[in-house]
């Protein structure tokens, strides 16, 4: 854990969170940062936790000396969010300071009980409710529901244009010493797009209509820095992340990008036979392609791919006159995902009978995926040159809808950066 300095009189605890499953099931490869912020007046306030920290008082107290912070004068705790990754730390601050008022949104009430056992000292807030710290530092509020639990507020201290609003507009991704967007090199602000993707799509994606009303709704504050619970803080460009994150929630219905994710699955290889030839082919239309494996690849990876992809292969046999079943499970959750509106083609191979094309239908229709599929190529074990040939074809053909559709796009969604698939460096490191 350590303590910077975002603007005068605003800090920020971080901690980076390695080796974990975020919420309990996405991995994080490289790494999340879990950001608190102190914010001083004559009444000190600290905006959500800093979970990561090891809970041992002697470790927050040496971070505020450095700030020159009294613990007790620590009035306010405010909670923009009731999941744990943020509000979790509150047991721990309560042995340090067991006397404060808790800056809350109404939705919250009721999780404070049950997580915490808490019922009183809390001042519930929401659209236009202000708390005067002194010094001139006046903080605002904001409700926005659904990015991505019902209860989530958003904090903007009017005296410096700083906006913390939790979840929306983070990113994954460890930070290391340099944790402002005026401290990175470009190939580090690339790292974080990919982690930001990963980050939306991940645990975002399903409420990309209430993100989307967040961001409408924070567009006439006069921002300066955008300080979000996870990743970097946006002091030098705040807008790119917001224009970031219009992008990542158009995603949803999309076009998105001029690329094609590659999910396949194969018992002994038959099926596997036309992945590197579809690949090809979809390469050699100038398409960038993600290829996923099943199993083996993780859920979070081939639903980071999925979101910035205009269209979808499918590669897999049938399994007991069904889909291969590590196929149907990632189908079905990125129709929770709400993954609509994609370009696809499946092919696959079949021993007795076939089956997958009938489940697929299903879960694409029980999802109401709205996916358009180019007619599948299905072949009896192994496929011959002709399948083959037809499976080259009909990726060509997903590459001119593709770059079709990705040209029909509006002009209202800001353009991805032309370099965010180059240089992930490690910012650890
Ligand atoms: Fe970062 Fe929804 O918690």
């Amino acid at each position: 854990m350590n303590v910077t300095t975002v603007t005068d009189g605003i800090f920020r605890l971080s901690a980076n969170m390695e080796d974990i499953l975020f919420e309990g099931l996405w991995p994080v490869p490289n790494g999340v940062a879990m950001n608190s912020y102190i914010i001083k007046g004559e009444r000190t306030a600290i905006v959500d936790g800093v979970c990561g920290w090891d809970g041992v008082p002697e470790t927050l107290f040496a971070q505020l000396e450095k700030i020159d912070v009294d613990p007790d004068s620590i009035d306010y705790i405010i909670i923009n969010h009731m999941e744990p990754d943020h509000s979790g730390w509150i047991e721990d601050f309560r042995k340090i300071r067991p006397n404060f008022t808790i800056v809350t949104g109404r939705k919250s009430v009721p999780l404070l009980e049950a997580f915490f056992n808490i019922t009183d000292d809390i001042m519930v807030v929401g659209d236009g409710d202000t708390l005067d710290l002194g010094d001139g530092r006046v903080l605002a509020f904001a409700e926005i529901p659904n990015v991505h639990w019902p209860e989530t507020i958003a904090t903007f201290d009017t005296k410096s244009g700083t906006l913390m609003p939790c979840d929306a507009f983070g990113s994954f991704g460890s930070v290391g010493e340099a944790m402002y967007d005026d401290e990175l090199i470009p190939e580090q602000i690339d790292f974080y797009e990919r982690e930001a993707i990963r980050y939306y799509s991940n645990i975002v994606a399903a409420f990309s209509v209430p993100a989307a009303k967040a961001i409408e709704k924070a567009s006439p504050l006069p921002i300066r820095i955008i300080a979000p619970g996870h990743g970097i803080v946006w002091r030098k460009d705040p807008m790119k992340i917001v224009k970031d994150y219009i992008r990542y929630a158009s995603y949803q219905k999309g076009p998105c990008e001029t690329e094609v994710t590659v999910i396949w699955g194969s018992m002994y290889d038959m099926t596997r036979m036309g992945v590197r030839p579809a690949i090809e082919a979809l390469e050699a239309e100038g398409i960038i392609v993600h290829e996923h494996k099943v199993p083996g690849d993780s859920w979070g990876d081939i639903i980071t791919s999925v979101w910035s992809s205009t269209g979808v292969v499918l590669a897999m046999p049938t399994y007991e006159y069904k889909m291969f079943p590590p196929m149907y499970a990632i189908l079905d959750e990125l129709g929770k995902k709400t993954v609509r509106n994609r370009k696809a083609f499946r092919f696959g191979s079949y021993g007795w009978s076939g089956g997958a094309q009938k489940e697929l239908d299903e879960v694409m229709a029980r999802h109401k995926t709205g996916w358009e599929f180019l007619e599948p190529v299905e072949f009896k074990g192994k496929p011959s040159d002709a399948d083959i040939d037809l499976i080259k074809a009909r990726c060509r053909e997903l590459a001119d809808q593709v770059k079709e559709a990705v040209a029909s796009k509006s002009d209202s969604i800001p353009p991805a950066p032309e370099n965010r698939h180059h240089g992930r460096p490690s910012v650890t490191e």
